[in-house]
């Protein structure tokens, strides 16, 4: 997986590239590369931003601004881009990330993902050089930064050798192996602290009765009711 960043702070993903599990798949082969914006501006002063026309709060990042970063990245006219690769838009307002979106960006060989700062981008570049608009929750994030981040944490984790174990992925939150509910509870040693006493199933070695007790917990949880 190759997975290309633009953003005006490449700085922010430092922290981020040293999770375990990130390092892991960077260390298998797998690139995140950072294009900072600035650094391909035509415009005077490291401009990438301007006020939105029709007046309003906040700055747009520019159209043109955008198309030169793409151009020198991809040495190609960028409205040929979505033909080719995923190019992703992160707005407060596109198709929100789940689980299932998350494998299907796990199956691409490559993404690109573009940040927005400020109110975010000229619309054109949305409409010209993206191919999907991906939002992490329905609130407001000061910049994509963050979701650009929950995206890469997210498809990374996904990649065959980037958990310490490889069916860590499988089973888990909003899986299909869960009926895509939510994780049941976990607990370890000691099994028991101040009276709270692990459940016994868990302890008794019963592998199947396990796995349905599990399943259970996560229906529960999903408020699915009882397994039939
Ligand atoms: Cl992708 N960007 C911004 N700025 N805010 C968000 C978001 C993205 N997803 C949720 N809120």
């Amino acid at each position: 997986m190759n997975i290309d960043v633009f953003t005006l702070f490449p700085d922010a993903f430092g922290w981020f590239e040293r999770q375990r599990h990130v390092a892991n798949a960077l260390a298998q082969g797998h690139t995140i590369s950072y294009v900072n914006y600035r650094d391909h501006t035509p415009l005077s002063a490291g401009q990438v931003d301007d006020t939105p026309f029709g007046g309003g709060a906040g700055m747009v990042l520019r159209v043109d601004v955008v198309e030169a970063a793409l151009r020198a990245r991809y040495q190609v006219d960028p409205v040929l881009l979505p033909g080719q690769r995923r190019v992703i838009a992160l707005t407060p307002s596109g198709r929100l990330l789940d689980d299932a979106l998350v494998d299907e960006l796990a199956a691409e060989p490559a993404l690109t993902l573009l940040s927005g700062r400020y109110e975010g981008f000229d619309e054109r570049i949305v409409e010209h050089f993206c191919s999907d608009e991906i939002s992490i929750g329905r609130y407001v994030l000061a910049g994509g930064e963050l979701a650009a981040m929950v995206v890469c944490d997210t498809v990374l984790r996904k990649l065959p050798g980037a958990l310490g174990h490889s069916s860590s992925a499988v089973e888990e939150s909003f899986s299909q192996t869960l009926e895509g509910g939510p994780e049941y509870p976990q607990y370890t040693r000691p099994a028991e602290h101040r009276g709270w006493r692990v459940p016994e199933i868990l302890l008794s070695g019963h592998h199947a009765r396990i796995r349905r007790w599990r399943l259970e917990q996560s229906r529960q949880r999903a408020t699915k009711g009882p397994l039939p």
